[in-house]
């Protein structure tokens, strides 16, 4: 298999790495606002997309915090939407309990994932439980899920880049890319 070079998939890029850093930055100081007075904080990253949004976001925050992560997947390889068939692949290392849990996910579109992260967490007794996603596909939302911290609202349109893939490619993009019709890197 030959993976194609980045530039025969870019229609367009949608979020420049200036705009990606400029509002991770202002993300972290409401979260460091919003959690000063709280003790522990847990980061839970949802692998794969979140890694490098959570590694950026991490590095913003003053507040301590331990991180942890959840690999769930909703999307099949050569898949365009999720298929709302979830896997959970990987639990947390550690015991959520009393602990602050912020949820870092890099995209809700149906919102099918965090809503079975969020009732999956919240049997586990967190002190108090939000979620932070960079991106949210509002208008392909099926379940409601309460997003605390939004980075961007995004239109129906495939992204990739900044830890989103396309068939698991190009997650190391600095900015957020729209992928051009019909493409596909696995046959
Ligand atoms: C993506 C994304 C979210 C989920 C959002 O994960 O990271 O977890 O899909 O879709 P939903 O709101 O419709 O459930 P994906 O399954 O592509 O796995 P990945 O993060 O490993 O790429």
């Amino acid at each position: 298999m030959v993976v194609p070079p980045v530039e025969e998939l870019v229609d367009y890029i949608l979020i420049e790495e200036v705009q990606l850093k400029t509002r991770v930055a202002e993300l972290a100081k409401s979260i460091n606002d919003d959690y000063r007075q709280l003790s522990p904080v847990l980061l839970v990253g949802i692998l794969k997309g979140c890694v490098l949004f959570l590694t950026d976001l991490s590095r913003s925050l003053t507040v301590p915090h331990a991180i942890d992560f959840l690999d769930i997947s909703s999307y099949g390889a050569g898949m365009r939407q999720s298929t709302g068939d979830i896997r959970v692949l990987m639990d947390l290392h550690q015991s959520i309990e009393g602990y602050h849990v912020l949820v870092v996910e890099d995209i809700v579109d149906s919102g099918r994932t965090l809503n079975h992260v969020i009732r999956r967490l919240e049997a586990r007794k967190p002190a108090s439980l939000k979620i932070c996603t960079l991106l949210n596909k509002a208008e392909r939302r099926e379940i409601p899920v309460p997003l605390s911290y939004v980075g961007f609202t995004i239109p129906d349109v495939f992204v990739f880049g900044y830890g989103l893939d396309i068939d698991e490619y190009y997650r190391n993009l600095p900015h957020i890319a729209v992928v051009k019709p019909d493409i596909q890197i696995h046959s």
